[in-house]
């Protein structure tokens, strides 16, 4: 709510060098009197000009200054905290809060805008809406266009934050839409980066599956052999045991078998030495007739006894030969067995032997193979590249959560952006005031006699119902009527403007429009602004009737003296 405490002015339109102040910190209804070009609507043109750097009278600058002085015009308006002051030759726009200067931070256009929105809360339109009912630039509110007259409503019922929202909402969408590109593109490339080292990895992987598989084949070609020659060992074992089954049911052994041909050979060598010596001492007897040692004959009979006992003897001797022979025979053949069961375990004893080692050293390299193959299975898995395509993986899952991310606040914007636009939530709170502000304006228009209907919609039509005329607009109506429906119009806005807190200003400046209204009607409205406190009434009138009304509790003169206006209490 913008609380007006005072503004002065110099060489402004009429008035000079010398400060031209007026109080507006009183709840007082003031009255403006003086002739036709005395200066009493530049009291408008000062404050429109302080706040918005136009005048109510829509001038360009040059046209602003006093033509004599043709400088320093100066315009200060105080209100709450603030302090503005606004000049022409030399350009001067200061905004002080508190005594202090706030500072320009950007260009003039936006210290302006800061002022607007984020002080004043309201432009220059709804302002001359709210504030100012005049005859001179006013525009009245039926008069503008739809969307004008939504800019209106739309600062009285603060929805601008809205459309400030909207704004904002805007940019983030942009910034999110162009974080969505670059994520799109980093996405892309990620992609085209994976596809590429997943074709290097799968090359490299079909040259170490080629070994891989090469060294499985010969390994599984090698443990067949190796199943293959421990089956042989198996077999090798049995045959073993058998052979020491042999070995174990020969009923002598070896050594045994051994003495006893050596006794039976012993045997048969001492049989022929036997014979021997038998022949031998036949031939001699045979061939001497005495002894050649003593000399004694030697008989026949004594000859032929010894000649038939000794070939007796050697009869007898010979039939012990074959029995002997018989039986080396036999002993022979048991160590030609034995012997023959020793060498065969033996030599499997042997085959076992080499066998084992060969068995052995393909157990050794089927092992080999197989850390071979686990270590070439493990290097595709170790490979740079495999770690490099890990971490792209792990990059675009997060860059893909990003873009989900971006995507939902996208569509986030969308439905706020849907909420914001004009038929959403400014709409829903536009209908729910609309009814209110009707209600207030028929109020109003009751107040002043009118008996009419007056219906504003939705999208800021009017409807005028008369009682007898059904089809009314507001040209219509004649112009002292006109005056009523707008300033039933200003005055239900400011009651809206003060419940919502937007648009609020304790100012009302009524502009000779009071001198339109007959004198019914100048007691009407005098009985509505006795009604409103808070509000500091300036009313410009060039009719001398007026003053004496009850209504005003201050007047002052407006003189153009010697070509320079000065402001007089009277
Ligand atoms: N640049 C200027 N230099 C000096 N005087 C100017 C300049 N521009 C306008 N004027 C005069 O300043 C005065 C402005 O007065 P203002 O509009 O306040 O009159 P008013 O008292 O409201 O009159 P009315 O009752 O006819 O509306 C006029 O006399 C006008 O001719
Ligand atoms: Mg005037």
């Amino acid at each position: 709510m913008i609380n007006a405490k005072s503004v002065k002015f110099k060489n402004l339109f009429s008035v000079g060098n010398t400060f031209q102040e007026f109080d507006l910190k009183e709840n007082s209804n003031l009255l403006v009197v003086g002739k036709s070009g005395h200066g009493k609507s530049t009291i408008i043109d000062a404050i429109t000009f302080a706040l918005f750097g136009r005048t109510y009278k829509d001038l360009n600058k040059g046209q602003l200054i006093n033509s004599i002085n043709k400088k320093n015009l100066v315009v200060e308006f105080e209100f709450n905290e603030y302090k503005v002051i606004r000049g022409i030759s030399p350009n001067l726009f200061e905004i002080y809060k508190d005594g202090e200067l706030i500072p320009q931070t950007g260009d003039v256009r936006d210290y302006q805008k800061n002022l607007e929105k984020n002080i004043l809360n309201m432009n220059y339109k709804s302002f001359t809406q709210v504030v100012v009912l005049g005859s001179a630039a006013f525009m009245p509110f039926m008069k503008l266009q739809a969307a004008h007259r939504r800019e209106v409503i739309e600062d009285l019922l603060d929805l601008h934050v809205f459309s400030k929202m909207s704004l904002l909402l805007k940019s983030k969408n942009d910034i999110n839409k162009a974080e969505l590109a670059d994520i799109n593109i980093k996405v892309q490339s990620l992609k085209s980066s994976i596809k590429t080292m997943n074709e290097m990895i799968e090359e490299q992987s079909i040259n170490s599956n080629e070994e891989i598989q090469s060294i499985i084949a010969a390994r599984d070609i090698k443990r067949d052999k190796t199943t293959a020659l421990n089956n042989e060992l198996k077999k090798l074992v049995e045959e073993e045991k058998e052979l020491l089954k042999i070995k174990d049911s020969f009923p002598v052994s070896e050594g045994e078998v051994v003495d006893k041909i050596l006794a039976l050979n012993k045997k048969k060598t001492a049989i022929i030495t036997k014979i021997d010596i038998l022949k031998k001492t036949i031939t001699f007897i045979d061939s001497n007739d005495d002894c050649p040692t003593c000399k004694q004959d030697i008989t026949f009979e004594y000859k032929a006894s010894i000649v038939e006992e000794n070939n007796k003897s050697i009869s007898e001797l010979d039939l012990k030969i074959p029995k002997i022979d018989t039986n080396l025979t036999k002993c022979n053949n048991i160590f030609d067995e034995i012997k023959k069961s020793k060498d065969d375990i033996s030599a499997i004893k042997s085959n076992t032997s080499v066998k084992k080692t060969m068995l052995n050293s393909m157990i050794t390299t089927v092992e080999e193979m197989n850390e071979r193959i686990d270590k070439l299975k493990n290097k595709v898995k170790s490979e740079v590249s495999t770690i490099k395509l890990d971490a792209l993986k792990r990059e675009i899952t997060l860059e893909n959560k990003k873009y989900d991310k971006h995507k939902r606040i996208a569509e986030n914007y969308v439905n706020c952006q849907k909420i914001l636009k004009d038929n959403g939530i400014k709409s829903v709170i536009i209908n729910k005031y609309i009814p209110l502000l009707n209600q207030h304006i028929n109020s109003y228009l009751e107040k002043f006699d009118m008996f009419v209907s007056f219906e504003l919609d939705s999208s800021f039509n009017e409807t005028i119902k008369s009682r007898h005329r059904d089809k009314f607009s507001y040209n219509s109506f004649s112009e002292g009527q006109k005056k009523r429906i707008d300033f039933s119009i200003l005055l239900a806005m400011r009651d809206i403007a003060k419940m919502k807190n937007s648009v609020a200003c304790n100012l009302l400046i009524i502009d000779e429009l009071m001198d339109g209204l007959d004198v019914d009607n100048v007691d009407n409205l005098e009985n509505i602004l006795s009604e409103f406190d808070q509000t500091n009434t300036i009313i410009i009138s060039h009719s001398e009737d007026i003053k004496n009304r009850q209504l005003f509790d201050k007047t002052i003169k407006a003189e153009l003296v010697k070509n320079f206006t000065t402001y007089e209490e009277v």
